[in-house]
This record gives structure tokens, sequence and C-alpha cells, in this order.
């Protein structure tokens, strides 16, 4: 008669939940890292814009989820202060940005500026 064992592929299963939690736990502290950081000081305003802005505004400014900033644009007659405003407090579904430096903001502003007279 033969004897039926399943030892072996019982000790061979290899079975380490810790592996996974640790996966995970670096997976959340990466993502949490990335939603509260700011971007260094010395991000230039083509940096900040493009981190933090072109996903909705488009890499141009022409616009996509959030509405265009760019040349002919409603933004074109908007105040400074209204830009840097609305960066620091969002608007709509356009989420705050209130862990910018006020020279960040200006960068920004200064970018989506020079956008807008062509350059
Ligand atoms: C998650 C998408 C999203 C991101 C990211 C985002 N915006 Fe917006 N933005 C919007 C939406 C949507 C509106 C329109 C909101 C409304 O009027 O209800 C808007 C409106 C604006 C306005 C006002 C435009 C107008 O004509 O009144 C400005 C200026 C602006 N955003 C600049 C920025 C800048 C600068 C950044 C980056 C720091 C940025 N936004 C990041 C979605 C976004």
């Amino acid at each position: 008669m033969r004897r039926l064992s399943g030892w072996k592929a019982f000790s061979e299963r290899k079975a380490r939940p810790g592996r996974v939690r640790i996966a995970l736990l670096s997976l959340l502290v990466g993502v949490v890292a990335a939603c509260s950081s700011p971007p260094p000081e010395s991000a230039t305003g083509p940096e900040l814009y493009s981190e933090l802005c072109s996903s909705c505004h488009g890499a141009g400014l022409e616009g996509k989820a959030g509405p265009p900033l760019g040349v002919g644009s409603p933004s074109v007659t908007l105040p400074d202060s209204y830009i840097a405003t609305t960066v620091t407090h969002g608007i709509g579904t356009m989420p705050s940005f209130n862990n910018l430096s006020s020279d960040q903001i200006n960068k920004l502003v200064d970018f989506i500026r020079d956008v807008q007279a062509g350059q």
C-alpha cells in the first residue's frame, strides 16, 4: 500500500504575512508623504505648475478638468491677488494649496502671467 504523505508540501509552503504588511505600510507612508509634503522652496514656477496644477489645467494652461488659464482665457483679466487666493484656499472642486509659501505662490502667478504674455 502507498503511503500518502503531505508533510513535504506543507513544510514548503511559504506564507509570510509579515512581508505583506511591511509592503502595505511602506505604500501608505509613500502616499501620505506625497500628499502632504510641500515642494522644495527652490522649485521654479514652471516646476511648481507642472507638479501641482498641470494635471487639471493642462501642461500648456489650455485647461482640462479645470478651466484654461493661458492666452485668451478669463484668467488673463483676473488680478494676481485672486489667483493667489484661489491657489491658497481652493475653489469649487479645486483643492487648496495652503502649504505653499507666499514666494512659491508668487512664482506660480509669475509663471501663469509669462505664459499669458506668450513668453
Ligand atoms: C484637482 C484639479 C485642480 C488642480 C490640481 C488645480 N486646479 Fe485650479 N481649478 C480647478 C477647477 C475645477 C477650477 C474651477 C473651480 C470653480 O470655478 O468652481 C479651478 C480654478 C482655478 C482658477 C480660477 C480660474 C477662473 O477662471 O476663475 C485658477 C487661477 C486656478 N484654478 C489656478 C490653479 C493653480 C495655479 C493650480 C496649481 C497650484 C491649480 N489651479 C490646481 C481644478 C484644479
